[in-house]
């Protein structure tokens, strides 16, 4: 048996599009995608799609689809352990078999708890230890009071090669724990293999997960003079993960959710100097690039980014590449620029709270701070220098998949660069025909293999619904639609489990699901085949589904009804005219009036 958390982990270093794209070179970018075609049938147009946020493959054409393994198992004709191995093999993973050394290392609940642990030490040396009297002096120095260090559980690792070690041993954990977790460094000395800590001598910072547990640290020098990095890092490990980690986010999501708007700054210290001000929404990059992955965590909770980042140049471009990313996620993201030399933490020393928040409200939105930037290094007079920013504006404007929201970016952007609107859309629309070939019914251009079994489009249509815009439309099927209403039994379960749980889940399990609800996970997730209606919010479109579901129900129900025998005549009479008028108001009247007339029925049946 290969442990969960080693497939897990195997699978978090193998990027799908890359695992694919060395088998199938001919793979490329396609707006949101990646396609080619399909090594599993013959084909002349690509329908063959990889998805690299949901980490997952689909043929339209033929049906096959999966996780990165799937592909292998497929590709290679292997089974699963195989598949497993061979990209162990490529990601540089040990396997360690479960029942051969049990949980030596590698356990995720044993790695929780020697982070909790580790957390505790280090703060209570840095609370009350004899060591951490130079660290006490250094946050004092750096107006990070008491209550400051207890809130976010700020520490201090000892001067010593051992300090964490020595302790973590003694209670039980293996130096392979310790390691697995980050917090020590294996060396080799005359061939003999040891372990040192990796902290020492520094400020702790304690990483969070979303829900407040501790899964990795940061560790900052005290004196400037001392070599070594300023800041000192947990590496990767099976709990933390940089690209989707966000500092203080545990404590920032509630505030996020109520302002529907998170701010995101660079720093520790700028989040937690934001936080003791009062401004709580605010979560840190550590430096680290934004990814998809951070957007999709703010996504859940926001509508709106605020970045804040340094002025310099490299300030700028991380602003913009954020911007980029953000901005496909269909979050609103706006940039804040600071004052030279100014970090958040330093402006709020200098010029309190009121001064940082004052710049969040007025700050820009993306495509602004881009053509500013833009105007302030190429030269507007010249044809090229304009040609430039043109390009770069379209650029951003096209990572928008919202039309309506695309179009008011090109209104905005060419009355700032003084275009017409009208040859900034060619423009646009032209540099979209370059990217992306003509939207098409997959479905319809491509022969379907004869085995393929089919799954009814509506049914399918609210899953995809409900995967890619789960908080508008979650809640709308949860109170409005009983699941039994659904006809097939996969999309029924699917249904089902999203009333439960988030849509990342289908993917986190994709391996307990049999073969036939994978390929309709897989399916619903690669992209989303809505080329009929792209204009329309998602909520309208979920309800139209909801209400078509309603109807068929009730017709169901009024063909049954001269078949039961348990009602009397006027019983039979009563429920007719009940469903006679709700299926009119269905077929008749708009949303509003259909939420009513189901409320209603929901009652009555209850
Ligand atoms: N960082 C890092 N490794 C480094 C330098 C920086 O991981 N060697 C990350 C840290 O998360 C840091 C952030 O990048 O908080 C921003 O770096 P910097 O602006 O240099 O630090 P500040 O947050 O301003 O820290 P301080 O105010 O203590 O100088
Ligand atoms: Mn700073």
């Amino acid at each position: 048996m290969i442990p969960k958390e080693t497939i897990e982990e195997i699978r978090s270093r193998c990027n799908v599009v890359e695992v694919v794209g060395s088998y199938l070179p001919q793979l490329q970018r396609r707006g949101s995608t990646f396609k080619c075609n399909c090594p599993f049938h013959q084909e002349k147009t690509p329908s063959f799609t990889v998805n690299e946020t949901r980490q997952i493959f689909h043929c339209f054409g033929c049906g096959a689809g999966g996780d990165v393994f799937g592909f292998v198992m497929e590709y290679e004709k292997v089974d699963f352990v195989t598949a497993v191995k061979i990209l162990a093999e490529r990601a540089g993973v040990e396997i360690v078999y479960e029942g051969g050394s049990p949980e030596k290392s590698g356990n995720k609940d044993v790695l929780y708890k020697l982070h909790t642990e580790a957390a505790a030490f280090y703060h209570r040396l840095l609370v009350k230890g004899a060591e951490g009297t130079e660290a006490r002096r250094y946050l004092e120095e750096r107006d990070l009071p008491p209550d400051v260090v207890k809130d976010f559980q700020l520490g201090f690792a000892p001067n010593e090669w051992d300090g964490l070690m020595k302790r973590a041993l003694k209670k039980g954990y293996t130096a392979e724990q310790l390691e697995a977790a980050g917090l020590a460094v294996p060396s080799e000395r005359n061939g003999r293999k040891s372990h040192y800590d990796r902290f020492r001598n520094r400020i702790m910072f304690p990483i969070c997960d979303p829900m407040g547990r501790v899964i990795g640290f940061s560790g900052r020098i005290m004196n400037a003079a001392e070599k070594g990095a300023k800041y000192v890092n947990s590496p990767e490990t099976l709990l933390f993960r940089k690209n989707q980690v966000l500092f203080a986010f545990d404590k920032a999501r509630k505030p996020i959710v109520e302002a529907r708007r998170a701010i995101v700054v660079e720093g520790q210290i700028d989040a937690i100097r934001c936080h003791q001000a009062g401004l709580s929404n605010v979560v840190a990059s550590q430096g680290t690039a934004l990814t998809e992955n951070h957007a999709r965590l703010i996504k859940r909770y926001a509508d709106e980014v605020v970045l804040v980042l340094d002025a310099d140049a490299a300030g700028v471009k991380a602003a913009l590449a954020s911007s980029e990313i953000f901005i496909a996620a269909e979050l609103s993201v706006r940039v804040v620029t600071l004052p030279e030399k100014e970090d958040p933490d330093s402006l709020i020393k200098k010029s309190g709270a009121g001064a940082l928040a004052e710049l969040v409200k007025n700050a820009p939105p993306a495509l602004e701070f881009l053509i500013d930037c833009l105007g302030q290094k190429e030269d507007m007079a010249s044809e090229a220098g304009r040609m430039r920013v043109i390009k770069a504006v379209l650029g951003l404007i096209n990572k928008c998949p919202a039309a309506s929201r695309r179009d008011a970016m090109l209104h905005r952007a060419a009355d700032l660069l003084n275009i017409s609107p009208q040859a900034l859309g060619q423009d646009l629309r032209r540099e979209q025909r370059n990217r992306r070939p003509a939207p098409r019914r997959a479905e319809e251009t491509v022969p379907a293999p004869s085995a393929r079994k089919t799954y009814p489009r509506q049914e399918t249509g609210l899953l995809e619904l409900l995967v890619h815009h789960y908080p508008e439309v979650q809640p709308l099927v949860h109170d409005y639609l009983p699941v039994c209403y659904l006809t097939d039994p996969v999309c029924r379960e699917l249904v089902e489990l999203l009333m439960i749980d988030l849509p990342e889940s289908l993917i986190e399990n994709f391996r307990d699901f049999d073969e036939e609800t994978q390929k309709v996970i897989s399916r619903i997730q690669v992209e989303e085949s809505r080329s009929i209606d792209q204009e329309t919010p998602a909520r309208d479109l979920a309800a139209m589904y909801i209400v078509l579901f309603w109807k068929r129900r009730v017709d169901l129900e009024l063909a049954e009804l001269n078949r039961r025998t348990d009602l009397t005549n006027e019983e039979r009479y009563v429920e007719r005219s009940r469903l006679v008028q709700i299926k009119k108001i269905l077929e008749n009247e708009g949303w509003n009036d259909a939420k009513l007339a189901i409320e209603a029925h929901l009652h009555a049946d209850g």
